[in-house]
Parts: structure tokens; C-alpha cells; sequence
């Protein structure tokens, strides 16, 4: 039976490129997933977009004295070019700048402040007396209070990776003008997070299938006591609030990010010319939700995004959260992209193949512990692995089809026990590496696939079909026949993690139907299927950057 799902991943902030710990800490995971999904013949809607509002674009803007908009215009294409290049297939990649995305904000909005569930209040915020304005959280800079950085963000510390309130810094100072900051009051709405609190701990309470981190940050929030979150600001880049006298400031950008996942939803509905469509999504309980985010904003998706979901009522809430760790880059140093350090995802497919670059960033997905990005590593992982290991295999086993049966694929009448054994071990990965894909366990999945095309090396060594094929044609073409049975079920199984190459070998295998017809399945190869000339799927790296600098 196809179940729906629904694959939501973080809306990256349009205001720098991609770097690649976003790239393996997100996309690329929801990436594997949906593909691994769709093979199975899960109906799946994949969906994200460019996070447009916020200090972290009207920063940048301000920094080159340009209008905020231009950032998003000039950094939005950079990513879209971005997941196109390294292949992540989503079915809506938007901007929270649509017309459509203001009026899904504003009727949650609007829907929240009916159940009750948003209060005007005050609330003490920093003022700078020199700029005369007050200042978002990222405008202010000073010392974190839990580390002791003394280059802290008034929303977040960059060294430790705490969530801060600006007033918490010790000796604040104004990014605008340098100023000390004072305190002054300002009205704003809240998201009664007080009133949520128990049916959020109930909720939380039955999630037992969530990933530890996950579910011990969200147990830790829980128990120190949810507290109501402002939800406008004094700014003026933003969604409207819509409410009178509410004309000089906007929704925050973290309650319309949030709301992103649906309201793209429904612009995907509207695209494919069924409008209603995205309401099986949100409305079907049976639809699974997964939410592909980094560690640092495990609360707004475990926390407020269900709250303001429970209080808008009829949407289903998440239904897992698999948030990774971080990727470190080899000097030790966090890849923070509010510095701007790091490595572009743009820069490494300059250098290297799109599958090159998956294949190596899911070995290091960090998704119990932080991971490390290493260039060498990557170039070995090409070499050793993904060539030595698996397109070897294939190229080895269909250059002797075409060598010494004329590119046809050998018949076999009787298979002896070490072709069956390989060829039921083809059959039962296809269970072993699904459930890992399935409960989000990448790394693993790809191991199990691995562990398979060793198995199919080590059958091809012991049996030696280019020395048999000399003396014993019957045994060389059933190991032939039977390798490249394995070849095709390993086509499938490493698809969704290197879904460019295992096209093309799809095509080389002579199948004539599309690769996700084959389906989550064992599917042998006719006998008798003429295989076109082989082209090889991969390229050997010849040195590191770094073994080249140092040499
Ligand atoms: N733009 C945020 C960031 O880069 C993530 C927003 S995710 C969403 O950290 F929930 F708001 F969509
Ligand atoms: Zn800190």
C-alpha cells in the first residue's frame, strides 16, 4: 500500500551559499530519503525554500547598502542552481517572499489569536540611543553568558551553540553604531507557549521512535518550563502583522519560517493544478511528516512549530525529527556560516562529480555525533571506495559480457550454491539496507549496501570467470549472468545516494523502463539483453589539493 509522506527540510537563510555542512546535515539526508521512499512507491511531496525575513538578511543588506530583497535575488538562484547540481530532488524549492506565504502567515496568525493562543504584552528590549531604533537580537553583539565568547550574537553564541536572548549578553554593544544598548519597553504579540505546555509534554511523551538528542533537548525544554515567545518585532522587512496598530512592525521571522512547510505545500498543490491536493499532506493522519533540520533548531520544530500546529487544529504534527550534529572542517574549527567560513557546496562540484560528492558527504553524515570534512578523505573515499569497491564491479563485470559473450547477457541453466547464496544475499538486502534508509539511518544504509558489493567482489575473485571462460565457458557466464544479477539489485539499493551514475548504469543495463519503475525490488537482468558499449560511471581522482600542495 503507497503511504504519503511528507519531507520538510530547513529553509536556509538567502543571504549566503550552501555550505556543506548544511548540505550534509539536511538536504542531503532528506534527499536519500525521499528518493529511498519513492522507489519503494511511497507517494512523496518533498518541500523547502529560501528563508527571506530576518536579521540575517537585512544584515547583509545593510552591510552593502543594498535593499533587503536584493540579497534574496541575488542568493535564492545560487541555491536553487545549487540543489540542482547536486541533485536534491525537491518537488518545491520557493522563497517565503510569495504572495501565497504572506497569506498562509497571516491566517495562522489570525487563527492562533481566535483560539487565544496569542497575547499582546511587553517586553524589555534593547534600544540603541545612538541609531535611535530599537535592535533585533542579531544587531546586538557581547560576551555569551554561558562560555564566556566574546563574539556572541544576541540570538545565538556561535561557539557553544546556545539560544540567547540579547538582554542575557554581558557588555552589549550595538552592531549598528556601537553604542551600549539600553533597555526600553515595546508591545508585542506571544505565542502562549504557557498554555501549550501540557499537551505539548503529552505529545512529546509518545515519540518514543525519535532520535536521542532530539527527544532529550525537547524533554530538557519541557522540564525548565516553556515560556511565551514573543512573535512580532520592530522591524520593518517582514510579513504584516494583521492587526491595527501593528502598521510599524512584522512577524517574526521564526513563526513564518515555520509556516513555510505548509504554505509550499499548498503552493506545490496549486502548481500541479490540483489545488487541494496539499491537504492529504497535512490533513491525513496517516501522512508522515519528516522534518530534516540541523541541532540548532531542534525547539522550533519539536516545540513551537507543534504548539502553533496544535493551536491552529486539524494539521498533523510532526512525525519524526531526525536533526543531525554538525561537520567540522579538519582545523577543528566549526564551519559557522555567519562568518562566512567554510566550503561551498558550489566549490566542490566545481572540482569534483555530483555523486563523488554525495557518496562521500553521506559517509560522514553527522547523525550522532559531530563529523569531520576532510578533502583527502573525500578523494579517498572516490578512489578506494566508490570506484574500488562498487564501479569496478560493475565496469569489470560488463566489459568480460562484452569481451567474450558479445555484450550479451549469458544464459545460465543450473546455478551452484555460491551463485544462489550471493544472489540471496542481493535479495535479502533489499529489507536490511530498506530499514536502514526508512528509520533515517544513512551511513548505515549505505554500509549495508557496501557490504553487499564485497561479497559480489569476493565471489567474482574466487571464481575467476576470466580465467574459466577459457576452459569452462558454462561456469564463466553464470558468474557473469549472476554478478551482474547483484550489480542490478546494488543499482537500485545505492540509488538514492548516487542517483546520477546508477541512472546511467540503469541505462546501461539495457532496461527499458525507468529505474524508479524497477522499484524497492530484485529484478534480474533478462538473458539474452544486449548491453550497449560500457561507459565508465566514475573518475579516479589523481591527488588531493592538499598531497599536491604538500608534495
Ligand atoms: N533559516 C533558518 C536557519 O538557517 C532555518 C529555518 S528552518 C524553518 O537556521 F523552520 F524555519 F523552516
Ligand atoms: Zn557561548
Amino acid at each position: 500500500m503507497p503511504e504519503r509522506i511528507l519531507v520538510c527540510v530547513a529553509w536556509p537563510y538567502a543571504n549566503y551559499l550552501l555550505h556543506v555542512g548544511q548540505a550534509a546535515g539536511a538536504y542531503l539526508p532528506a534527499d536519500v530519503f525521499a528518493r529511498y521512499q519513492r522507489l519503494v512507491g511511497h507517494d512523496v511531496v518533498m518541500v523547502s525554500g529560501s528563508d527571506s525575513h530576518g536579521t540575517p538578511i537585512t544584515v547583509s543588506a545593510e552591510r552593502e547598502g543594498v535593499a533587503p530583497q536584493a540579497i534574496v535575488d541575488r542568493y535564492h538562484p545560487r541555491i536553487v542552481e545549487t540543489w540542482e547540481r547536486l541533485g536534491i530532488s525537491f518537488d518545491l524549492y520557493t522563497t517565503t517572499l510569495t504572495e501565497n506565504h504572506y497569506r498562509t502567515t497571516q491566517e495562522v496568525f489570525l487563527r492562533l489569536l481566535e483560539h487565544g493562543l496569542l497575547e499582546r504584552g511587553t517586553q524589555d528590549q534593547l534600544y540603541d540611543p545612538e541609531a535611535d531604533r530599537f535592535l533585533p537580537d542579531r544587531y546586538v553583539e557581547g560576551t555569551c553568558p554561558i562560555c564566556g565568547y566574546t563574539e556572541a550574537r544576541g540570538d545565538q553564541c556561535d561557539n557553544c551553540g546556545s539560544t540567547l536572548d540579547a538582554t542575557d549578553l554581558i557588555n552589549p554593544r550595538s552592531r549598528m553604531s556601537g553604542a551600549t544598548p539600553v533597555v526600553r519597553q515595546s508591545e508585542h504579540y506571544f505565542l502562549k507557549l504557557t498554555t501549550l505546555q501540557g499537551r505539548l509534554q503529552e505529545w512529546v511523551g509518545k515519540q518514543a521512535h525519535w532520535r536521542r538528542n532530539v527527544l532529550n533537548l525537547t524533554l530538557g525544554w519541557l522540564s525548565e518550563g516553556l515560556k511565551d515567545r514573543a512573535i512580532t518585532r520592530d522591524i520593518s522587512w517582514g510579513v504584516p502583522v494583521p492587526v491595527e496598530g501593528y502598521e510599524s512592525k512584522r512577524i517574526y521571522v521564526w513563526f513564518d519560517a515555520v509556516i513555510g512547510y505548509l504554505s509550499a505545500t499548498r503552493e506545490w498543490a496549486a502548481r500541479t493544478g490540483q489545488p487541494e491536493a496539499w491537504r492529504a499532506y497535512w490533513e491525513d493522519p496517516a501522512t508522515r511528516s519528516y522534518y530534516f533540520i540541523g541541532k540548532d533548531n531542534i525547539p522550533f520544530h519539536t516545540i513551537i512549530w507543534p504548539g502553533m500546529l496544535m493551536g491552529y487544529g486539524g494539521l498533523n504534527l510532526p512525525y519524526d525529527v531526525p536533526a543531525n550534529q554538525y561537520v567540522n572542517f579538519a582545523a577543528g574549527q566549526k564551519q559557522s556560516k555567519s562568518k562566512g567560513t567554510g566550503t561551498w557546496v558550489l566549490d566542490l562540484l566545481e572540482s569534483y562529480a555530483p555523486d563523488t560528492v554525495r557518496f562521500y558527504l553521506t559517509t560522514i553524515m553527522p547523525e550522532a555525533h559531530d563529523s569531520e570534512f576532510r578533502e583527502e578523505e573525500l578523494v579517498r573515499a572516490n578512489n578506494d571506495v566508490l570506484i574500488g569497491t562498487w564501479g569496478n564491479l560493475a565496469n569489470r563485470v560488463m566489459a568480460m559480457i562484452h569481451r567474450n559473450f558479445e555484450g550479451r547477457v549469458p544464459e545460465t541453466t543450473e546455478l551452484s550454491p555460491e551463485s544462489t547464496a550471493v544472489l540471496a544475499e542481493a535479495q535479502a538486502a533489499f529489507a536490511t539496507v530498506g530499514s536502514e534508509y526508512g528509520a533515517c539511518h544513512f551511513r548505515a544504509a549505505l554500509h549495508e549496501a557496501l557490504r553487499l558489493a564485497q561479497s559480489a567482489n569476493r565471489y567474482l575473485d574466487e571464481r575467476a570467470p576470466w580465467k574459466t571462460v577459457k576452459t569452462d565457458r558454462a561456469h564463466a557466464a553464470e558468474t557473469l549472468a549472476t554478478a551482474l544479477n547483484v550489480i542490478n539489485a546494488l543499482k537500485v539499493l545505492l540509488h538514492p545516494v548516487i542517483p546520477f551514475s546508477t541512472r546511467q548504469l540503469h541505462q546501461d543495463l539495457a532496461q527499458e523502463d525507468g529505474l524508479l519503475d524497477q522499484g524497492w525490488a530484485y529484478r534480474p537482468v533478462a538473458p539474452g539483453t544486449v548491453l550497449p558499449p560500457a561507459r565508465p560511471l566514475y573518475a579516479k581522482i589523481e591527488a588531493a589539493p592538499n598531497e599536491a600542495a604538500a608534495s
